[in-house]
């Protein structure tokens, strides 16, 4: 010890101390004093990579001496908020040779999240960096190294590697995990009901049987219910912020969605309950005027406890933060972009279809190819389901074009709700909502626009599911009672899919369908693993997103139940809506001709020709596609030369059997699965993972704000029927059509919570990592898949400014509209906020 002689490796620890998610300890946390962590009290060994330790008979790395922390290096850069950089000098060793791996051990008394090691000045390697981007509790140990294939590891770092594999995959017991533990499992959404509390809370568990098949959840082994043994015990509503994800996968940054997952938890805890406190005389807006009121001065609530309880239990910084209110006006939301530059076009037929192209659900929309509309329903169940649309609705209304020229020359399309809420519609008619399963009918015009032609409106028949429906037709008016019905029947097919989007191509389809994929790789894929270090980034935060999600949205009673249409039928439903699921299908192209709006043409760009050419969400959608998959496939194919190495790479086989038959394991006996026996395989599959996770939700996730933030346009539910003539609401319709329709669709509170959650759902977090960006630059040492992610980075670049052009060209009229509202949500970057814009790498809010 003390050698001056002795050569030394210089070495900078990045580290950021404390959970910044304690809010009692806000300021404490960021200003904690670093220098606690001197004397000894972390300390680093490096793990060799090319020579044994002979005590474990050569088969584990030698370990080197103890080096510990030394100058706190309070001036460097780039490093963010909260972090700090550490000297450390390690005694170089000969025997050590290559350092492979490190172990840290932390002796301080409360956690640590490590970012980096850098070792500068390895004999004959130069520089080494470590990227590690995980918690040290006291006295753990990780180990981190570079990327090695897993037959390609060096020997004495096989242990290692495959020792932390088990670690995070934990020993399976059903112990309740704690806050430390990194341990990744799977379990059934058994956890949204609360049978205990009352039977009315009650939910069925989703995944694991074939009526209600659902992907997988990440275990967090609470105890059973009392009165249901298959259902995990909840946590209170004011421990929300404590619910289990393996540690790593919990905000360790700095950032915004610490402010935003508490801001959940304020809408969950304090403002939910005191709207619902005072819903038992239920506020209504009158006109159109008072909803404005919401956004240009704020409401006046009449109750000042509600707002004197929301004070008093949020902080005022986290008011000022997350609502920007000085505390008085909490319900002062910003202007939606929908209504920033027109106030009443969001009322137009144009509109209203062009939001099936460039709004927040523009996956929806198929193209008619029978005439009228059939039903895929079982006809033994669900009777005669076929539409009762006539050409006489529409013909007229098709620009001179008959039926059949129309359909012939791909002119007619449909938005189509019908089968997926028949099934359900007389359940959901029990509770509060009133409601239609929809069919519309659309008409692409010659400049390339659409107009909606027919809308029909469905319900059960009242003697029996088995006498099909009962159905009418609505046909497009502007004036008097008929344009009042018409603007209604629109209303109605808005509330459907509103519904359609939140639960299904939103919550099902993005966050709840990556969340398997996020488990299988962390417990299968070694952190050495290139494919690992792929898909790494493309999953952070989900994991804790989505238990807050379980926690407070989801759940029985939550806030999705109160402000979505099909209430406490929605989680279920969105598990009936997964048994059509198929994980190829994910991938845009496919998608696309699925929806009949796409062909196969090898002269098109990207090889498709779209029959609605002017399709904002897929033209957009098809050049990113298309980057993510050029990128994907350079990197893959650096690392795999032939098919033979991915069926030899037992860690990747490993980690796609787990996958089909744990994570989504419901659906494993699908044919459609990709065997992964071929390098196609590997990158077509991380092609739909990264696709779905990035851009794929940024579509359907940031435009909800600024589209459905007026609830009039999008709104989330209705609560009558279409008024029949000769009642007081046909009389209503009539004389005050404005505030019948405000009678029909969401009331006030819900309005109020409905848009509070959605704005924070549609924020960036200010330290968002976008995609083609990483947070740790150095990621890889290996220089060919480096320049690969830069190319990716350029050609990104690229998109944005081809999407800027198109939004200026006014022959492209469907990316502007009747709102002027340009398409940006697949525009790749964007500032923190409200920003209508931005493709994060992942599923994070
Ligand atoms: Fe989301």
């Amino acid at each position: 010890m003390g050698g001056s002689q002795s050569k030394k490796i210089k070495g900078t620890v990045v580290l950021m101390k404390k959970n910044v998610l304690d809010f009692n300890d806000f300021h404490a946390s960021l200003l904690d004093r670093f220098h606690e962590l001197l004397c000894k009290r972390v300390s680093l060994q490096l793990v060799s990579a090319v020579h044994g330790d002979s005590q474990a008979n050569g088969l584990r790395g030698k370990v080197g001496k103890p080096a510990y922390l030394e100058d706190w290096i309070t001036r460097i850069t780039p490093l963010a908020a909260g972090e700090s950089a550490f000297k450390v000098n390690f005694d170089f060793d000969e025997e050590i040779g290559v350092p492979g791996a490190f172990i840290i051990k932390n002796n301080h008394h409360s956690e640590l999240y490590l970012k980096t090691l850098t070792l500068d000045d390895v004999p004959g390697q130069g520089r080494i960096h470590f990227v590690c981007n995980s918690w040290v509790y006291p006295a753990k140990h990780y180990k981190y190294d570079r990327t090695y294939l897993p037959s390609d590891t060096p020997m004495p770092l096989r242990y290692y590697r495959e020792q932390e594999l088990v670690n995070l995959r934990g020993d399976g017991k059903d112990e309740q995990l704690e806050e430390w533990e990194r341990v990744y499992d799977y379990a059934y959404y058994n956890d949204l009901g609360d049978p205990d509390k009352d039977a009315k809370y009650a939910r069925p568990v989703l995944g694991g049987s074939d009526d209600y098949p659902y992907p997988r959840r990440g275990r967090t082994s609470r105890p059973p219910t009392k009165l249901d043994p298959n259902s995990e015990s909840r946590l209170p509503i004011t421990s929300s912020l404590n619910i289990y994800v393996p540690r790593d996968e919990r905000f360790g940054h700095v950032k915004m969605s610490d402010f935003l997952a508490y801001a959940l938890k304020s809408i969950a805890q304090f403002i939910k309950p005191a709207l619902q406190s005072i819903d038992s005389t239920p506020l209504e807006f009158d006109t159109f005027d008072d909803v404005l009121k919401l956004y240009e001065g704020g409401l006046d609530l009449p109750d000042s406890d509600l707002l004197n309880d929301i004070r008093k239990n949020i902080p005022l910084e986290m008011l000022k933060e997350i609502f920007r209110t000085d505390g008085e006006k909490l319900f002062e939301f910003p202007m939606p972009q929908v209504i920033k530059d027109n106030k009443t076009a969001w009322r137009t037929d144009e509109e209203f279809a062009r939001e099936m192209l460039a709004g927040v659900n523009p996956v929806i929309i198929c193209r008619l190819e029978e005439f009228p509309p059939a039903s895929k329903l079982d006809q033994k169940l669900y009777g005669n389901q076929k539409s009762t649309i006539t050409a006489n609705h529409i013909e007229s209304n098709l620009d001179g074009v008959t039926i059949d020229e129309a359909i012939k020359n791909n002119r007619l399309f449909i938005l189509d709700h019908h089968d997926i809420l028949m099934p359900y519609l007389r359940r959901i008619n029990t509770t509060t909502t009133k409601t239609y399963a929809s069919r519309t009918i659309i008409f692409l015009k010659d400049d390339g626009t659409l107009k909606p032609v027919v809308i029909e409106l469905s319900l059960p028949h009242p003697d029996g599911d088995q006498f099909g429906a009962t159905s009418k037709v609505y046909t497009p008016s502007e004036n008097g009672v008929e344009g009042s019905i018409w603007h209604l029947a629109k209303a109605y097919v808005a509330v459907n899919d509103s519904g359609v989007h939140q639960l299904i191509s939103h919550w099902l389809n993005t966050h709840a369908a990556i969340e398997p994929f996020v488990i299988a790789t962390n417990r299968q894929l070694s952190v050495l693993h290139p494919i690992h270090k792929l898909l790494h980034p493309h999953f952070r935060d989900t994991m804790n997103i989505n238990a807050f999600a379980r926690q407070i949205l989801i759940n029985a009673g939550g806030v999705l139940e109160l402000t979505v249409f099909p209430a406490k039928y929605a989680m279920e439903m969105s598990s009936v809506v997964y048994k059509n699921w198929v994980f190829t299908e994910q991938a845009l192209p496919e998608d696309l001709k699925k929806r009949g709006i796409a062909v196969e043409d090898p002269n098109s760009p990207h090889g498709l020709r779209l029959l609605i050419e002017d399709y904002p969400y897929a033209i957009d959608g098809l050049e990113i596609w298309s980057a993510i998959k050029k990128w994907v496939e350079d990197y893959c194919s650096f690392y795999y030369t032939s098919d033979e190495m991915v069926q030899k790479d037992a860690e990747l086989q490993n980690w796609w059997k787990e996958l089909r038959e744990e994570g989504h394991g419901d659906k494993k006996n699908e044919p459609w699965w990709p065997k992964m026996h071929m390098r196609k395989e590997l990158i077509d599959s991380c092609t739909i993972i990264i696709w779905v996770a990035s851009a794929l939700h940024a579509a359907v996730n940031f435009g909800q704000y600024p589209y459905a933030g007026y609830l009039p346009n999008r709104p989330t539910l209705s609560r009558k029927f279409m008024p029949e003539e000769g009642t007081p609401d046909y009389a209503e319709l009539e004389s005050n059509p404005d505030k019948a329709f405000l009678r029909t669709i969401t009331a006030q509170l819900q309005t109020m919570l409905g848009i509070s959650l959605i704005e924070i759902l549609s924020r960036h977090s200010t330290d968002e990592v976008y995609l083609g960006q990483r947070a740790t630059p150095e990621w890889t040492l290996d220089h060919q898949p480096m320049q690969a992610f830069q190319d990716f980075g350029n050609t990104l670049a690229k998109i944005e400014e081809r999407i800027l052009g198109m939004n200026n060209d006014k022959n492209l009229k469907n990316r502007v509209g009747p709102v002027k509202m340009p398409y940006t949500l697949l525009f790749p970057t964007s500032e923190g906020g409200l920003t209508g814009k931005g493709i994060p790498n992942s599923v994070s809010i």
